[in-house]
């Protein structure tokens, strides 16, 4: 079984994800987290985010991995852990222009589809549906309005010990909606097949129970074909 969940920053996804994946007890793959796990590596090691090539060779050499925590999942990068480290401002700042390369995301495309080879994984990004999984068994496209995913941000951000101006926020997330809407390849959309859940008035729990009673209601019908 694979399921697809993709949707703009703030959204979240991510949880919803991993609660899901941890219902079924499948394995959860965040994508984004691979993105900006190859963004912190290029910030440290000095890498032009513009070239290409560089990142390319970059994520060439670039091992990540995941460990379930019973927390959140730990990301692991060359053996480091950098689950908070890649959450930074500093990473969020660039991540989507080392996104915005199709030679970089081939790469890492072909990292997750590798991942998700032999297994039920519950998989999240901008490109799961359309790129990663096309063939996923169920695809979501988890959105929430942009007063909604400002406002949560600030709340990450601050638990996390960050100072947060609410208006850079809202611009930050505004501009990596703008950029990975507007990407060459791999562009954020909702497709004709994905399934769309609007979580701005939602807990993650009822969200996780809309999207579980879909997935159980979907496996009833493909059981009766
Ligand atoms: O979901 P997130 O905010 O952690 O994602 C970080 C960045 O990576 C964001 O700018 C979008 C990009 N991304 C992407 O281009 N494709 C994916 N499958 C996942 C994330």
């Amino acid at each position: 079984m694979k399921i697809a969940i993709d949707g703009p920053a703030g959204a979240g996804k991510s949880t919803i994800a991993r609660t899901l994946a941890s219902r079924l007890s499948y394995l959860y793959i965040d994508t984004g987290a691979m993105y900006r796990a190859l963004a912190l590596k290029a910030i440290k090691a000095a890498i032009d985010i513009n070239d290409p090539q560089q990142l390319v060779d970059l994520a060439f050499h670039t091992h990540i991995s995941f460990l379930p925590d019973s927390q959140e999942q730990k990301v692991i990068c060359d053996g480091e852990d950098v689950t908070a480290d890649i959450r930074s401002p500093e990473v969020s700042s660039v991540v989507a222009q080392v996104a915005a390369h199709p030679a970089v995301r081939e790469q890492m495309v072909r990292m997750q589809q590798d991942m998700a080879r032999n297994h039920s994984v519950v998989m999240d990004g901008r490109d799961i549906g359309e790129c990663v999984l096309p063939d996923a068994d169920f695809k979501f496209f988890v959105t929430a309005s942009l007063e909604e995913r400002t406002r949560r941000r600030i709340k990450e951000l601050q638990s996390k010990g960050y100072q947060v101006n609410e208006e850079d926020i809202r611009k930050d997330i505004e501009k990596r909606d703008y950029q990975d809407a507007h990407r060459e390849v791999g562009a954020l959309k909702i497709l004709p097949d994905s399934i769309v859940i609007d979580t701005t008035d939602l807990t993650v729990e009822e969200a996780v129970t809309r999207i579980m009673s879909i997935i159980q209601g979907g496996a009833v019908i493909k059981d009766a074909l």
